[in-house]
Order: C-alpha cells, then sequence, then structure tokens
C-alpha cells in the first residue's frame, strides 16, 4: 500500500506516575514521519488494569486507575488521509506493580461519604489487614481528590494495634461534584515484610450515604393519608431524590414499602387500624446511586396509638405521684420520729436507724394499694410542716 511505509510508530513512549492512581502517558512524533498535509493522530490502547481504546491528536494523555497490580499500555500512529486510515506499528510500556510481599495488602475496603449541614464533606473507609500481613503491620491511608492528596490522621485500631479505619471528618470533596472519582491509597510497614499497597477508585456519589428526609409531617384527612417531607441536606435540588415510604399496619401486620419520585404522597387507608410509617431518600437522575439514607423516625398514626398512649401518660401518671407521695412520707416520718425523740438538736449518728423497717413496709403497701393510703401520708406531711414551723 502507497501510505504503508510512510506511517511511523511514535516513539520515546513513557509512563509516570503523577498522582495517586493516575499515569501520565507521553509520546513524541516519529522524526521519520512526514508533516505533510494529512492527519495525524494517536490510538491509545490500555491493557490493564482496566482496558480502554480511545485516539487522540495530542502526545500525551492522563490515565487515573488503580496501579497495585501495575499498568500497560500501547499507542500507535494513526494517518488519516481522505478516506483513509493507515495505522503503524504499536509501541508497548508497561508500569510493573509496586513490590510488597503476596497477601499483605488490605482487603475488604469501603468507604463511605456523608454530606454536612454546613456543604462538607466527610470521608469514612474502614478495611481488613492482608491474610499475610505480620501482626505489627501499620497500614496508612491517603485520599486523593482531583489534585489534592491528604493522609489520614484518625485512624481506628484492631486488637492488634493495627489501623483498619480511618476518619476524616471535612474533606476537599466537592459536594456539587457530579460522578467525580475519589482515589483511596493504602500502603504499610512492617518490620518483617513488605507491605503491598492498596488503591481503589470510588464514584464520590456512589459511597454518598445520603442524609435523612426532613420535617416529615403526617395529615389524616378523612379516609386518606398524607405525608409532606423535605428533601435531605443535599446541594442537589429536590428533583434529584427519589423516596421509599414505609407503611407498617399494626392491626393486620401488613407492611407495604412503596417508591416515590416526590415530596408528598397521598394513599388511601383503613382508619380503624394504627399506622408507623418511615421515609428514605436516595438520590438518582442527577448522579449515580448512593447508599440509602437511614429510616427517618418513627410516626405512628390511627386510633389504636392515642389510646395506648394515653393508657400509658395515666400510668406513668400514677407510679410517679405514688412515688412522689412515698418519698414525702419517708422524709416526714424521719423528721416526725427525730423530733419526737430529740426535740432540740438531733445527733446525725441516730438519724436513720429507727425509721428503716417501717419504711419498707409503706414501700410495698404503696405500689399496690388505694388511695385511703395517700390519706395518712398527706396527714404526715401536713403534721411535719407544723413541727417545722413550730421548731
Ligand atoms: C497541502 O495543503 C496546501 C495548503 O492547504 C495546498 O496548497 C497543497 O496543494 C496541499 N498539498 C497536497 C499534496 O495536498
Ligand atoms: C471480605 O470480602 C470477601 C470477598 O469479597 C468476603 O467473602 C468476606 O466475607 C469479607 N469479609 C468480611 C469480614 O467482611
Ligand atoms: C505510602 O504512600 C505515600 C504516598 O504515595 C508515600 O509518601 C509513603 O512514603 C508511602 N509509605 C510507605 C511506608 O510506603
Ligand atoms: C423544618 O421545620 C422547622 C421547624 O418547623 C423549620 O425551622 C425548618 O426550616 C424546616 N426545615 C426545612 C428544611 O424546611
Amino acid at each position: 500500500f502507497q501510505y504503508r511505509c510512510l506511517v511511523f510508530p511514535p516513539v520515546n513512549f513513557t509512563l509516570t506516575v503523577s498522582a495517586l492512581a493516575q499515569v501520565l502517558l507521553q509520546w513524541k512524533p516519529n522524526p521519520n514521519q512526514e508533516q505533510k498535509n494529512y492527519t495525524i493522530r494517536y490510538d491509545v490502547k490500555i491493557l490493564s488494569p482496566v482496558p480502554e481504546e480511545y485516539d487522540t491528536e495530542k502526545t500525551h494523555s492522563i490515565q487515573t486507575a488503580a496501579l497495585h497490580n501495575g499498568f500497560s499500555a500501547h499507542v500507535r500512529t494513526l494517518l488519516l488521509h481522505n478516506d483513509l486510515q493507515i495505522r503503524s506499528d504499536w509501541v508497548k510500556e508497561k508500569l510493573p506493580p509496586p513490590p510488597g510481599a503476596p497477601e499483605t495488602s488490605v482487603t475488604n475496603l469501603s468507604c463511605v461519604t456523608r454530606i454536612s449541614i454546613s456543604s462538607t464533606v466527610s470521608l469514612h473507609c474502614t478495611w481488613l489487614p492482608g491474610q499475610e500481613a505480620p501482626e505489627d503491620t501499620k497500614y496508612f491511608l491517603f485520599y486523593r481528590y482531583e489534585m489534592y492528596t491528604e493522609e489520614c490522621q484518625d485512624y481506628i485500631k484492631d486488637k492488634w494495634n493495627r489501623n483498619t479505619e480511618c476518619r476524616f471528618s471535612v474533606t476537599h470533596i466537592d459536594p456539587e461534584e457530579v460522578d467525580n472519582l475519589i482515589v483511596i491509597h493504602i500502603n504499610g510497614s512492617s518490620k518483617y515484610a513488605a507491605i503491598k499497597p492498596f488503591q481503589r477508585l470510588f464514584n464520590q456519589n456512589a459511597i454518598e450515604k445520603v442524609n435523612v428526609p426532613r420535617n416529615v409531617t403526617v395529615f389524616l384527612e378523612q379516609n386518606d393519608l398524607l405525608v409532606t417531607w423535605e428533601k435531605p441536606i443535599s446541594p442537589f435540588p429536590k428533583e434529584c431524590f427519589e423516596y421509599e415510604f414505609y407503611l407498617f399496619n399494626l392491626k393486620s401486620g401488613n407492611k407495604q414499602i412503596l417508591k416515590i419520585p416526590t415530596n408528598d404522597f397521598r394513599l388511601r387507608i383503613d382508619v380503624t387500624s394504627r399506622y408507623s410509617i418511615q421515609i428514605r431518600a436516595n438520590h438518582h437522575i442527577c448522579c449515580t446511586r448512593g447508599f440509602w439514607s437511614d429510616w427517618s423516625e418513627i410516626i405512628y398514626v390511627g386510633q389504636n396509638k392515642l389510646e395506648n398512649s394515653t393508657v400509658w401518660i395515666l400510668s406513668v401518671l400514677c407510679v410517679s405521684t405514688c412515688c412522689m407521695f412515698l418519698l414525702v412520707a419517708v422524709m416526714c416520718k424521719t423528721n416526725h420520729i427525730r423530733s419526737k425523740l430529740f426535740p432540740p438538736i438531733p445527733t446525725p449518728s441516730n438519724k436513720f436507724r429507727d425509721p428503716f423497717p417501717n419504711n419498707y413496709e409503706r414501700a410495698r403497701t404503696c405500689t399496690s394499694e388505694t388511695e385511703t393510703e395517700f390519706g395518712s401520708f398527706a396527714e404526715d406531711l401536713y403534721c411535719s410542716a407544723l413541727d417545722d414551723s413550730v421548731f
């Protein structure tokens, strides 16, 4: 083919780690390549860790990838002339995996972000030490968000004093960004083995623990249940959220979970039943779904709950009144006897000697018996007040 010999592979292809989990691919045009009227582009093929192919007119490219198992890529020249596309041979380059003994890198890494009311993002990660990691292994966690990298300062340790959890209460993660990557890098050190680093990329929205929906309000309108609520704390507008509505009929034991795309909801219910209601939120449409929020606090609606709570309040009132009287009676008896035995100045050593058996009797009768008992306690209170005013 007449052009075949005119297309030469690029030269000086290099791979450089430019940040955590980031590789800079660079190459130069082949000096033998004639600069004629045709277009020159470059095909880039990433082989590992995640295969990908694309072409570019530039002579460099930046890739974000977990590098703990190395990185390998190919590049070639692509000549475009009219309808013709002619390709050179591939040039290959690879980064070896970083050194470290097998099975010493962390496993089961998971991370969660949360958005605070002041629109800062916190990050919490947990992991397990590698199976072959010596007991003295010390792990270090770093996160990178765009060009910002930070090491964890707040670790939580397992029983061998190895770091297995890390918290950043404030990060440089931008809560308004959509589907940006958070890079996590965990390396370690030990006296007995080289610890293999581990890296993982998380989509910032996919690991967000969404906040709970706020201000859930419930109305009953004849046979309809009306529920409204506010979107969770988040920079995203309310259209970005969907909700799960959990309705539990305490009379029949029926459970329902309904998916709801709006901030309110109307449902025909059985008004003779008592219901418990909870709502949780997640974002979608605007970005990748995150972790469902916790359920909102339980709200009860319906008849039975009212009756029950009235009974409950009454019994609490009854018990507390009873205990009040008992307390007063104990104080009264103590004062009464004391003032009779030692009219002028009672000595502290005698203070509690006599009344105790008497009081225990009272304690038993109080909880089980009727109001006539309270009458006599009240008299004691009255007489004690008199005694006090006399002395
Ligand atoms: C190359 O481009 C120039 C200007 O665009 C034009 O004058 C010339 O004829 C072209 N040569 C060829 C071989 O196409
Ligand atoms: C760790 O991850 C593995 C594989 O994903 C899983 O089988 C195992 O149950 C996890 N261990 C713990 C303690 O979560
Ligand atoms: C861990 O990684 C950080 C960031 O790349 C590096 O600065 C540090 O020296 C590494 N520590 C060990 C023990 O390898
Ligand atoms: C929730 O209700 C409280 C009190 O009624 C109010 O101050 C607050 O602004 C409400 N929150 C939202 C998000 O509307």
